[in-house]
């Protein structure tokens, strides 16, 4: 058996728990082990849940988790740069793999943090961290991993792409639809991240350093984001045959990288611009592939909480491989070493 602590039991992390429940016997047979919960850090024990949750699970004490021997993996889900970033470092050196879906803190933290993993021989996984449900952290490590990747182009943010779909179909002016996708749950604790475009802007600099092999520096990203967008944008650009959408776009070439968000006036029948709603999309070009286009819900508690549940499940499999490996050696051992009598 493998247990998880959880930092945070937010719109993400109920997410991760009712996906860990309803699927409890399909994730065993993936991982090979029962994974369960150890304990959940909250900050009110006494709060309501949209969730079922045994009481004996939750605790107020970070310490229960990361410094609790029998947790083999902390999710990390409280988001924001602080605690999230200490309890992170602090769980690694004890020993602890990582799942995480906080972008701000990989973006700006990646290296430190996936040194100090390395040095620690434990993993730190963020599938959760860029676009939701939408699979592209270990596609770029894996599946594309032949390809010299040539540009990126996403829309990375649920909560922008809502409000300019909202503002576009719906006719709503930007606050009613800023309100809708907060009541939604997709917006971020204090939405000038969303609609300021600093979420796209950590999100495509987690990507660019994966895609190009360097390290990008999120404050040398170019930043813009959609609050002075107004109706009469979004009405100007359907004359002219382009809607508006929150691009967030990286690109290498000689003359070097180059990673910006902004708001683009994109093609009607581009593919991006049939991009609606919470729906994220990332479409790449690669040199042996070609051109790349996925979509998925980038935002909300179900989606993120697959990406999440899929690295936990990542996780855990290679603990319980690594685990068995050992009792086969040491079994091994034990039964083929030929004991020389002193
Ligand atoms: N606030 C984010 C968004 C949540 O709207 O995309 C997912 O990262």
């Amino acid at each position: 058996m493998l247990r998880i602590g959880i930092l945070g039991l937010g719109t993400v992390g109920s997410g991760v728990v009712k996906i860990l429940e309803k699927n409890s016997e399909n994730i065993k047979n993936k991982v090979g082990t029962e994974v369960t919960i150890e304990k959940i850090l909250v900050n009110n024990l006494k709060k309501e849940r949209d969730v079922e949750i045994k009481k004996e699970l939750l605790t107020d004490k970070v310490e229960d988790i990361i410094n609790n021997s029998n947790i083999d993996i902390v999710v990390e889900l409280i988001g924001g740069e602080q605690p999230a970033y200490d309890y992170i470092i602090k769980a690694i050196e004890n020993g602890k793999s990582i799942v995480t879906a906080n972008k701000l803190v990989i973006a700006k933290y990646g290296k430190r943090i996936f040194r100090k993993a390395d040095e620690n021989d434990v993993q730190v996984c963020y599938e959760g961290s860029v676009a939701g449900g939408l699979p592209i952290i270990r596609p770029l490590q894996n599946s594309l991993a032949a390809n010299r990747i040539e540009k990126i182009y996403g829309i990375l943010n649920g909560t922008t792409n809502y409000i300019l779909t909202d503002m576009s179909k719906e006719k709503k002016d930007f606050a009613d639809s800023l309100k809708n996708a907060q009541a939604l749950g997709f917006a971020e604790a204090d939405p000038s991240s969303d609609i300021e475009g600093y979420d796209a802007a950590y999100k495509i600099t987690i990507l660019s350093s994966l895609a190009f092999e360097r390290f990008v520096d999120v404050n040398e990203v170019y930043v813009e984001g959609i609050k002075d967008i107004d109706i009469e944008d979004i009405e100007l650009a359907h004359e002219m045959g382009y809607v508006i959408k929150l691009l967030a776009i990286a690109k290498n070439s000689s003359e070097g990288l180059d990673v910006r968000v902004h708001p683009a006036f994109v093609p009607e029948d581009h593919p991006l611009a049939m991009i609606n709603g919470t729906y994220n999309c990332v479409y790449l070009h690669g040199d042996a592939v070609g051109q790349v286009m996925s979509t998925a819900r980038g935002a909300g508690q179900m989606p993120t909480g697959s990406a999440v549940t899929a690295d936990i499940i990542q996780v855990a499999k290679d603990i319980n491989h690594n685990q068995r490996e050992v009792q086969r050696m040491d079994s091994f051992l034990e039964s083929n070493v030929i004991k020389i009598d002193e």
